[in-house]
C-alpha cells in the first residue's frame, strides 16, 4: 500500500488536472471554418489533442494565450496566431489529399488515408529527407 500511495496520488492529481482544463474550454465555439459548427467539446478536444501531438506542441502554439497560463485565459476563437491560419490551410490539404488523390488507394477495409502525423510525426517542422 505505501508503494501504491504516491502512484494513486500522481494518478488522481493528474486526472483533476485534466478535467480542472477539460472545464476551462468553451462549450460553444464561434470561428469554425473547417471542422462542423455543431461538433461536441470531446470530439473537438479530440482533434485538438491530436494535432498537439502530431507537432509536439501545445495549444498555445496556435491559439492566443499564453504559455503555462491557465486555459480559461484563452481565446480560442481568434485568428490573430499565425500557426492556427496555417492549420486550417494543412487540414484542408491533408483532407484534398484524401479525398481527391487516395480516392481509389488502398481497400474498403484499410484505405488510404494520410493524417498530420503521417508527415509531423511530433515535429513543428517536418524535415525533406533524401531518397
Ligand atoms: C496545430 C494548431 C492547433 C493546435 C496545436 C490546437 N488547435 Fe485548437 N484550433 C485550431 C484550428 C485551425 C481551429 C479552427 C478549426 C476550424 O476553423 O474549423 C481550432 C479551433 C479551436 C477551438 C474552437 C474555437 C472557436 O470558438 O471557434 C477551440 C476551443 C480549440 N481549438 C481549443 C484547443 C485546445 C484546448 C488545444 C490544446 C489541447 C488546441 N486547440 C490546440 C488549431 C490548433
Ligand atoms: C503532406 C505533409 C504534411 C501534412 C499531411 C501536414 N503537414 Fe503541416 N507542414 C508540412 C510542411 C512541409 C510544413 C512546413 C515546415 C517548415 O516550415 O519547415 C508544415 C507546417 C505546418 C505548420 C506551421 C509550423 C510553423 O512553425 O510555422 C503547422 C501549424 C502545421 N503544419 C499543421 C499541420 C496540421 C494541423 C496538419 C493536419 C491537419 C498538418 N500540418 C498536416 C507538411 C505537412
Amino acid at each position: 500500500m505505501n508503494r501504491l500511495l504516491p502512484i494513486l496520488l500522481a494518478v488522481t492529481i493528474g486526472s483533476l488536472v485534466a478535467t480542472a482544463s477539460f472545464a476551462q474550454i468553451p462549450e460553444t465555439y464561434t470561428n469554425l471554418k473547417l471542422l462542423p459548427k455543431d461538433i461536441q467539446k470531446r470530439q473537438l478536444m479530440q482533434r485538438m489533442r491530436g494535432f498537439n501531438k502530431a507537432l509536439g506542441v501545445k495549444c498555445y502554439f496556435c491559439h492566443k494565450g499564453e504559455e503555462g497560463q491557465p486555459l480559461s485565459t484563452f481565446d480560442f476563437a481568434s485568428n490573430e496566431n499565425k500557426h492556427k491560419v496555417v492549420a486550417r490551410t494543412m487540414m484542408t490539404m491533408t483532407r484534398e489529399i484524401n479525398t481527391k488523390h487516395l480516392k481509389d488507394l488502398g481497400s474498403k477495409d484499410n484505405p488510404a488515408r494520410i493524417s498530420c502525423n503521417t508527415c509531423h510525426q511530433g515535429q513543428k517542422h517536418p524535415e525533406e529527407k533524401p531518397e
